[in-house]
């Protein structure tokens, strides 16, 4: 199929080119004969002019001489005749005495002028290939005012007609060179076309397969390159996001695991106690009820990001006072802070108004905050400061706590990514309250930031924009 197109490409040209062959072949005969016939009558007039003295003179030796000598010049016959026609003088020596009764010489006779005309001496029982035409010339012999005689010139067009058919041996071999160059290069540009095409659509039929990983090699400056570098791109991005909802998927049910495996021990425990022991029945059933706690917090997080992920969250937006939020949020979370001799203060340089979904930016900030007091050992102290800077809202959330890794800072938005997983246990983290502030303030048209430095503390950056938001 794909060979299909050149094919009728070249038909196409083929056909083109006999046609512009066979009419460029007939133009040049025709410009060769109409050379031939001006030459050759011109070189008649000449004739008769050098055959003046000889015609004068009637003299049939010096006659037949000039007769011969002309011939001799031009390649061709001639005769000298009489004013009446007949042959005085015939280079040939076989007309001599002879009245020619030839349209040409009737035509000079009677107008003075010279003339020309053509005789097919073809064989037609032999077919031959070219016509074989004889020209006949005749021009006046002017002697004084009068006419001495007629100059007639014959020749044959074999020498055209030899001309002519290199000429068309040359053509066709030309034009068969021309078809098979261009047949070659519309296979070979065609390859150029089909083939990055190919290779596109073979990359998206092993992608429909279920190949994310697929790649194309399409080595090309043009478009179709550009083309196989986005859609080499786009396969990246569709394995990476492959890869990491497997990853959320195996984490989250790790997660659920974790606390699920826990209550089962404890409640095979107290099945197995004979006989129960009141106390130890209130602990296991207060630690079942925490495992329950921390298994809500995770179906609830893992709820939150699967709606995000969806696309469907509408963002329940009214004018609210982000100074106020902030501070009513930090105000939730004193008790927690106190619990751990942490100082937890709010600066609010700027009163913010903002269009924004309020419980959302809530969550945003009970996370920050929670996990700055939970990140920081007894006896530290928790800042948070709000200001408006240009068209955004910017708060910082700074705490004397244990710092994060360098290494970590980039992951510690990720899904389930904690630092110290032990310790995150201990503290009750899902490792999900990061990804849902960046997920909220991104909502939000924002962003989030961390700076931090370990042993020393950290701070988080929440930058809003004040005048729009993006949904
Ligand atoms: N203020 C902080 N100081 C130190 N480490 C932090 C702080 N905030 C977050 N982290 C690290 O980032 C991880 C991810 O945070 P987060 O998504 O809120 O999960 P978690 O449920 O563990 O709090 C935490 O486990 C912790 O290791
Ligand atoms: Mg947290």
């Amino acid at each position: 199929m794909r060979w299909l197109i050149p094919l009728v490409y070249v038909g196409i040209l083929c056909i083109a080119f006999v046609f512009v062959s066979t009419s460029l072949i007939n133009l040049v005969s025709e410009y060769l004969f109409s050379q031939k016939i001006r030459e050759e009558q011109r070189q008649t007039v000449d004739y008769a002019a050098e055959a003046v003295a000889a015609a004068e003179a009637l003299n049939a030796d010096s006659l037949y001489e000039v007769a011969l000598r002309l011939a001799g010049q031009g390649g061709g016959r001639v005769m000298i005749l009489s004013n009446n026609g007949v042959v005085l003088a015939d280079s040939s020596s076989l007309y001599n005495g002879r009245r020619l009764a030839v349209r040409e010489v009737a035509e000079t006779l009677v107008t003075g002028e010279s003339s020309y005309g053509f005789y097919d001496l073809s064989d037609a029982s032999r077919s031959q290939r070219y016509r074989n035409l004889l020209g006949v010339y005749t021009a006046p012999i002017r002697s004084g005012g009068t006419m001495a005689g007629i100059l007639l010139y014959t020749s044959d067009a074999a020498e055209v007609n030899e001309n002519l058919s290199q000429m068309r041996q040359r053509i066709v071999l030309w034009i068969g060179l021309v078809i098979i160059a261009v047949g070659l290069l519309s296979i070979f540009v065609s390859r150029i076309f089909t083939k990055p095409i190919q290779e596109l659509s073979d990359g998206i039929a092993r992608m429909t397969n279920g190949d994310l990983h697929t790649q194309v090699r399409v080595k090309s400056a043009t478009e179709f390159g550009q083309l196989a570098d986005a859609f080499n791109s786009m396969s990246q991005r569709l394995e990476a996001l492959d890869q990491t909802r497997n990853q959320f998927v195996s984490n989250a049910s790790h997660e659920l695991k974790t606390p699920l495996s826990a209550i089962k021990i404890m409640v095979e425990t107290l099945q197995m106690q004979d006989p129960p022991d009141p106390a130890i029945e209130k602990e296991f059933l207060s630690d079942i009820n925490s495992e329950i706690d921390r298994l809500n917090a995770i179906v609830g997080d893992l709820l939150t990001l699967v709606h995000f992920d969806s696309g469907k969250v509408d963002l329940k937006l009214e004018k609210i006072r982000l100074d106020q939020l902030i501070v009513e949020t930090a105000r939730r979370l004193k008790p927690l802070a106190d619990a751990r001799h942490i100082t937890l203060t709010t600066n609010i340089l700027d009163g913010i108004d903002l269009t924004a979904d309020s419980s959302k930016l809530q969550q945003v900030f009970y996370n920050l905050i929670d996990n700055a007091i939970k990140y920081t050992p007894e006896g530290g102290s928790v800042t948070v400061d709000l200001e408006r800077v240009g068209h955004n809202a910017i708060a910082h959330i700074t705490d004397t706590g244990i710092g994060i890794p360098k290494a970590a800072q980039v992951h510690i938005f990720d899904r389930f990514y904690r630092v110290d997983k032990a310790r995150a246990r201990a503290t009750g983290g899902t490792g999900l309250g990061l990804s849902i502030v960046r997920d909220i303030v991104r909502l939000h048209g924002g962003s989030v930031s961390v700076t931090s430095e370990e042993d020393k503390g950290s701070t988080f950056t929440v930058d809003l924009p004040i005048v729009s938001i993006v949904v």
